[in-house]
């Protein structure tokens, strides 16, 4: 007989800086998933109505955490929405609380339960200018939502019409960039001075727009913003991967029942909750990189939040295991990123 031992990497337990946990039934269904991965989540607030107020916010946390199943540790980190009409005191009142942790901006219809969101930055200055005051982070769905645009130059457009000037006008403002998808984005925030920083997600780090594509029309892989070319790709993986603390994990794991993605016109988002870290890992392996996972998944969140970071460890193993190809979403499913698929790595 011959003995091996399994390779395995433990690492400080890791946070979701980008997470839809939706609400009610669906919530209970998705909420262990990430318990299990993640000690925290920045939790993002497009639910129906929106999270708009403190008071909503600390409604829905309380939600969160008496959906939390008992023994399991998490800690919601809140956000609000910020639309045409948020109010300065709206901000300070939210960073008092000490339970808000970000304001959301989404351009009004760029992606899913945007309809309320902002329809002109200029609408927002005063809220800004109160958020940059009390170090409130802006967190902002990157993309313009003029039809004229090309989807796939929608990242890189807002860039230089929406980033761009916004930093000149509060150059103190914290800022994170979410879910970033192309090299344009990597490169703008690499070569930033000051507080920006960008999220990304592992299914930008492991497919890119071909996969969408490959055999028929796949709508689990249909995320916003849409997947890009393969050089974007790498350039997302060498952001990942290269120690920069600008760049940290955010999954963007955003559920929706099976029916609504399989449709004449599905809803975007990928699920990637219950197998968040086995995915980066993936990633990180594949750039034999490893050694940066536990930077990019567990110090540099907390580092451009001001927290600090968690206290206990995970642990990762190279045990193949196959992703369900479907899970229960309240009364309904959901189908994971790689559903039926066999990973490399598991999370123990
Ligand atoms: C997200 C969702 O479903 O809430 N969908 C997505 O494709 N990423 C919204 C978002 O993060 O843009
Ligand atoms: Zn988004
Ligand atoms: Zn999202």
């Amino acid at each position: 007989m011959t003995s091996t031992t399994i390779p395995s990497l433990t690492i400080t337990r890791p946070d979701d800086w980008h997470l839809h946990l939706r609400d009610e039934a669906v919530m209970a269904s998705v909420l262990p998933h990430t318990a299990r991965q993640f000690a925290r989540a920045i939790v993002m607030p497009n639910l129906k109505p929106p999270v708009t107020t403190t008071a909503l916010a600390q409604a829905y946390r309380q939600r969160i955490l008496s959906c939390l199943p008992a023994g399991m540790q998490f800690e919601p980190l809140m956000t609000l929405y910020l639309t045409d009409n948020t109010a300065a005191d709206e901000i300070r009142r939210a960073s008092d609380s000490g339970i808000v942790h970000a304001v959301k901006l989404y351009p009004a219809g760029a992606t899913t339960n945007s309809d309320l969101g902002v329809s002109d930055l200029k609408h927002c200055y005063k809220a800004l200018e109160a958020m940059q005051q009390v170090g409130m982070p802006l967190l902002m769905h990157g993309e313009v939502t003029d039809p004229e645009i090309d989807i796939f130059d929608r990242e890189a457009v807002f860039i230089e019409r929406v980033l761009q000037p916004l930093r000149r006008d509060l150059p103190a403002l914290k800022i994170v960039f979410e879910h970033i998808t192309t090299r344009e984005a990597a490169q703008y925030v690499a070569d930033s001075e000051g507080a920006l920083a960008a999220t990304i997600t592992a299914h930008h780090l492991l497919y890119n727009r071909n996969q969408i594509f490959n055999g028929g029309i796949r709508p689990h892989l249909y995320c916003l913003p849409v997947l890009k070319r393969e050089q974007h790709r790498q350039a997302l993986v060498a952001a990942a991967t290269g120690g920069n603390p600008r760049f940290f994990l955010g999954t963007d794991s955003a559920p929706h029942a099976r029916h609504a993605k399989e449709a004449a016109c599905g809803c975007a988002g990928c699920y990637t909750a219950l197998h968040a870290m086995e995915l980066y890992a993936e990633a990180f392996e594949r750039a034999g990189r490893l050694d940066r996972l536990e930077g990019f998944a567990s110090l540099h969140g907390p580092l451009f939040y001001g927290l600090p970071p968690n206290a206990g460890k995970v642990t990762l193993v190279r045990q193949p295991w196959t992703v369900p190809s479907t899970l229960a979403l309240g009364d309904s499913q959901v189908v994971p990123l790689d559903g039926g698929e066999t990973l490399a790595w598991k999370l123990v």
